[in-house]
């Protein structure tokens, strides 16, 4: 169980709050994970009591009278404050060192940006100036020499726009609070399936032998979102499927694929072999980007709300990049994130190289070859594609999917994952987060791309909703003479 803490959410009012920060928050809480005392505070610019962002927040999200949300609410506080203005900064100080004062103790306290991030600058300068970021300083309370160590801030993605943004924004946090204090979130570092991918190949003998370029012909990546923008057309325009996603949850897809073994199952021997995943990627050179990475655009993505009717942004990208790694040179990785697709689908799949022929080539091989394929959601599992003999008295070979499904194994929901970042950040565990080299290496990898797009004013590929994207993203990995699975 969490100790007493006090959780300043920026962006009380926005998309992250309600779909995900809130819900988890809730479902921590009914779980039994926080003590009796702990102090929830939205930030926000709207003129709202404590009584009725609650409101707000049940209505936001659908709950009626249910009793644990009543007792939930209860800790739910507000404070008014426009993010570009000392006030609200001042009058939050006054908020946070009266529930230190009911505690008689200086509380560990979060602050957690969950805002667009053009915002992310004011509120940190107003963090700094105010001395938030010092936390509790009151020298009546035992605890109080501890000072910064019970500060710690969370951030959102996107983290920057490209590699100079990012690492402007890292200064800026390296100045303010020392590197154990933050915590930038990745949210698909917290999912049981990606976490898995550590376990099932380092806890398993029989994969590591066979996870190398001798054995495996390529890896493919899908992640395909059924859903549109939606609502969230100011965000998107303009930032992009390949910040959205490449930057970040596919980079970490990536690197679990890639890395090697950490030298320990601790925070920084796992962070470190991550880096290092990511470092290795090689950037995709500017005047090889058309060859290599297809942009696409979903039918009446103009027309979505608060999207630019002449937006070149996209909302697909496939790309064919190769990893300098002594297991993985040579091998191609195919990847490829969209929405508005035929369906939902994050997958990761190695395919292995056809061995099949050696012996049985008379007979007459299956067209694939043994695949590896990790199911992230949804279906949550993984499953082998195998060769085997198919009944009957005449020799055929046939292929068989040998399954392992979390419901089935586990019969319970798999846990949202920002319940696991949650409760890492109260608990001050680094290990899920990006480290600061870490997003460096991968905005060098997507910064080449976005320049490489400009350089070679790069034409942009519709496609219809519910498809698998433009046709050129077929030609990307075809004209190797492989198809996407
Ligand atoms: C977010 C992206 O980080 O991840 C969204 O901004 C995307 O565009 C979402 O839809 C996907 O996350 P999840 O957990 O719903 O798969």
């Amino acid at each position: 169980m969490q100790n007493p803490f006090i959780f300043v959410l920026f962006g009380a009012t926005g998309d992250l709050a309600k779909n995900k920060l809130f819900p988890d928050l809730f479902s921590l809480f009914k779980k039994g994970e926080f003590d009796n005392d702990f102090f929830i505070v939205g930030f926000g610019r709207r003129e709202l009591t404590d009584e009725q962002f609650r409101e707000f927040v049940t209505s936001e999200l659908g709950i009626t009278n249910e009793e644990t949300w009543k007792q939930f609410l209860s800790h739910i506080h507000y404070q008014i404050g426009d993010f570009n203005d000392e006030k609200g900064y001042l009058e939050l100080i006054d908020k946070l060192k009266s529930f230190d004062a009911k505690m008689s103790a200086c509380l560990t306290r979060i602050f957690y940006l969950a805002t667009p991030p053009e915002n992310y600058n004011p509120i940190l300068d107003f963090i700094d100036k105010t001395k938030l970021s010092l936390g509790c300083i009151d020298p009546s309370f035992k605890e109080a020499a501890h000072g910064r160590a019970f500060v710690r801030v969370a951030i959102e993605k996107p983290f920057g726009k490209d590699l100079d943004s990012a690492k402007a924004l890292d200064e800026k946090l390296a100045k303010i609070f020392e590197e154990k204090q933050i915590f930038r979130v990745d949210h698909y570092l917290g999912k049981e399936t990606v976490q898995n991918m550590l376990v099932f190949r380092f806890a398993n003998g029989l994969f590591e032998p066979i996870w190398n370029k001798d054995n495996i012909d390529h890896v493919q990546i899908t992640f395909f979102e059924k859903k549109g923008i939606g609502n969230r057309g100011r965000f998107f325009d303009g930032v992009g499927e390949l910040r959205d996603i490449g930057q970040n949850h596919l980079m970490q897809l990536i690197s679990s694929v890639v890395m090697e073994q950490p030298k320990s199952f601790n925070k920084d021997d796992v962070r470190e072999a991550r880096v290092k995943a990511i470092a290795a990627i090689n950037c995709i050179k500017s005047e090889e980007v058309e060859k290599f990475v297809v942009r696409g655009q979903y039918e009446g993505y103009k027309n979505e709300k608060n999207v630019d009717p002449n937006s070149q942004t996209e909302t697909f990208v496939a790309m064919k990049f190769f990893v300098n790694t002594p297991r993985f040179n040579h091998v191609p990785f195919y990847v490829r994130a969209g929405k508005a697709m035929e369906k939902e689908q994050i997958t990761i799949s190695l395919v292995f190289k056809q061995t099949c022929h050696i012996l049985f080539r008379e007979i007459g091989c299956p067209e694939t070859p043994n695949i590896l394929t990790f199911k992230i959601q949804p279906d949550e599992g993984v499953s082998f594609q195998a060769i085997a003999k198919e009944p009957g008295t005449k020799l055929s070979l046939g292929t068989v999917d040998m399954h392992f499904s979390y419901k089935e194994a586990f019969g319970e929901k798999v846990s949202d994952a920002y319940e696991k970042i949650l409760l890492d950040i109260l608990n001050g565990d680094q290990m899920l987060f990006n480290r600061s080299d870490e997003l460096e290496h991968s905005w060098e990898f997507i910064t080449a791309i976005l320049e490489g797009w400009q350089n070679q004013k790069s034409v942009i590929k519709n496609y219809a909703k519910g498809t698998n994207g433009p046709k050129e993203s077929n030609e990307l990995i075809e004209k190797d003479g492989r198809k996407w699975l």
